[in-house]
């Protein structure tokens, strides 16, 4: 659509472009863009009109739209879908991959009615309040479940990267993948393997679901101990749309870093990983001990000594992790 693509020439210039430029750029007359710019004006988008020097884009509205998310020619996000409504962005990605989507495909919901977490658990999903984010990726070559098992930990410091440098705000790691902001939890990140029927790799989904302006009203009495917003920490938080450029942009880069820059990557982990030093309850579905986070380690399992002394190494698979303290 003409609109779309006006848009595409707008997002992100500091400067007027010409309605000149973008008849030129685009193959269509000048009265073209003018409707263009009046369609986007009508859909929210505050275009200022500079005299002989053109239009720019001033303020968008929060409106999630593949024209405004989509990014051609990139590794993730070449395709976006948005619903209004879906039971889980990851669940709708598993559906298009078995059907053949192609790697980079993202999903994004409005709302989900079955959002998903880890362990089996919910994940709220307020209409309009959080943003809700599937990516779909097709690993190249023999990557290893073994390997893909650590790719939730990166997914974990892109995240942290990409809300970080939108927001200012210090994001940090409750091992091993929830993104804390001032030791409660910003962020989920939940990725799952689909394996082909001789049990290969075939995808992974990446679902990450961001708190962007929930109040303690919206969380309840449960989640509100436990959980925070953008939108608690900042006069204006971003909008979902700018939250989720700024991981499609994050992932992007991760996905052409994986898995060559495992010591970039596990290092950054290690320097935000709030759990280490403190004392934390392991929790298994048949016992509950209590240990201290030490350190992690290469395959982001989580070192820890036991109170008698010994030390062994945790995986995210057999034990959930708890503060003694708080969330962390
Ligand atoms: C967790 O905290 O346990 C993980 C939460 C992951 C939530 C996201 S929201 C987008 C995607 N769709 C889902 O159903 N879950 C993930």
């Amino acid at each position: 659509m003409l609109k779309d693509n006006i848009l595409r020439l707008l997002l992100g210039r500091s400067a007027p472009l010409s309605g000149q430029a973008m008849s030129r750029e685009l193959g269509v007359s000048r009265a073209a863009v003018w409707k263009g710019v009046e369609a986007l004006r009508r859909d929210g988008y505050v275009i200022a009109s500079h005299p002989a020097k053109g239009y720019l884009l001033t303020a968008s509205p929060d409106l999630l739209s593949p024209a405004e998310l989509s990014r051609p020619g990139r590794a993730v996000g070449g395709e976006v879908v948005y619903l209004e409504v879906t039971d889980s962005t990851n669940n709708e990605c598993k559906r298009r991959a078995a059907d053949g989507a192609s790697s980079g495909l993202v999903v994004i919901a409005g709302e989900q009615t079955g959002g998903r977490g880890r362990r089996g658990r919910s994940y709220q999903s307020l209409p309009g309040k959080g943003l809700y984010l599937s990516v779909l990726l097709r690993p190249e070559g023999s990557a290893s479940p073994e390997v893909l098992s650590h790719f939730t930990a990166w997914v974990s410091v892109a995240v942290c990267r990409a809300l970080e440098g939108l927001t200012g705000l210090p994001c940090g790691i409750k091992w091993t993948n929830d993104i804390l902001l001032g030791n409660r939890k910003l962020c989920g990140i939940l990725c799952e393997l689909g394996l082909t029927d001789d049990r290969r790799p075939d995808y992974m989904v990446v679902g990450i679901g961001v708190n962007v302006s929930q109040t303690e009203a919206d969380f309840g009495p449960e989640l509100s101990a436990i959980a925070t917003s953008l939108g608690q920490h900042m006069a204006t938080p971003p909008t979902r749309a700018e939250a989720a450029r700024a991981l499609l942009g994050e992932l992007d880069r991760l996905w052409g870093d994986f898995p060559g820059r495992q010591g970039e990557y596990l290092g950054e982990y290690r320097t935000r990983c709030l759990t280490l030093g403190k004392q934390v309850r392991l929790i298994q579905p048949d016992r509950e001990r209590l240990a201290t986070a030490l350190a992690v380690n290469e395959d982001f399992s989580l070192r820890v000594r036991l109170e008698n002394g010994t030390e062994e190494n945790v995986s995210s698979g057999e034990v959930s992790v708890r503060g003694l303290e708080g969330y962390v």
